[in-house]
């Protein structure tokens, strides 16, 4: 049997480049949610979850650099103790800052980053992710046994 495939959650800003990402994910066979949308990030999960996030950091050193729709989502206890993974996208640019967001957030949640990429992913990146995914599910399916 299948194992069940389990949902991405995403926030991508106005430049879309993460969204791009995650409807390729879409594409193949995953839910996906969209963390922009109000009545998503103010939903609760009900199985685990992986959550998609680029990364922002707004100029000084003490800035949060994961976005504020992830942050809002992960102010739930039930959302946190669901989230399983995380996935990065960054941009190399941000030198020392590069993933901070993914890195923070496995160091404070425990969780792994599964996997990293830059702006909107290679078609090698997307390939990678699907598998990444595929091994989480199949790994979470023998768990449930
Ligand atoms: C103002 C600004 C700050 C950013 N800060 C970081 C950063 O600290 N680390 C990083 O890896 N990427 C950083 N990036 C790059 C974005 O995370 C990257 O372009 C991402 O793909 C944007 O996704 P989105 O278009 O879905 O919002 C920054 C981009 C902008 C515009």
């Amino acid at each position: 049997m299948t194992p069940q495939a389990v949902p991405v959650y995403f926030y991508s800003s106005v430049s879309n480049l993460t969204r791009r990402f995650a409807e390729h994910i879409a594409e193949r066979g995953r839910p996906v949610a969209d963390l922009s949308d109000p009545a998503v990030r103010k939903s609760e999960t009900t199985s685990p979850w992986v959550l998609l996030t680029p990364s922002y950091k707004a100029g000084n050193q003490a800035n949060v650099t994961l976005p504020a729709a992830v942050l809002s989502f992960l102010k739930s206890p039930v959302n946190r103790r669901h989230l399983v993974g995380i996935l990065g996208t960054g941009n190399r640019n941000f030198g020392e800052y590069y993933q901070a967001a993914a890195r923070e957030l496995a160091r404070t949640s425990g969780r792994p980053v599964l996997f990293e990429f830059e702006l909107s992913g290679t078609q090698e990146d997307v390939e990678r992710c699907v598998e990444i995914l595929e091994e989480l599910d199949a790994a979470l399916a023998a768990r449930a046994r």
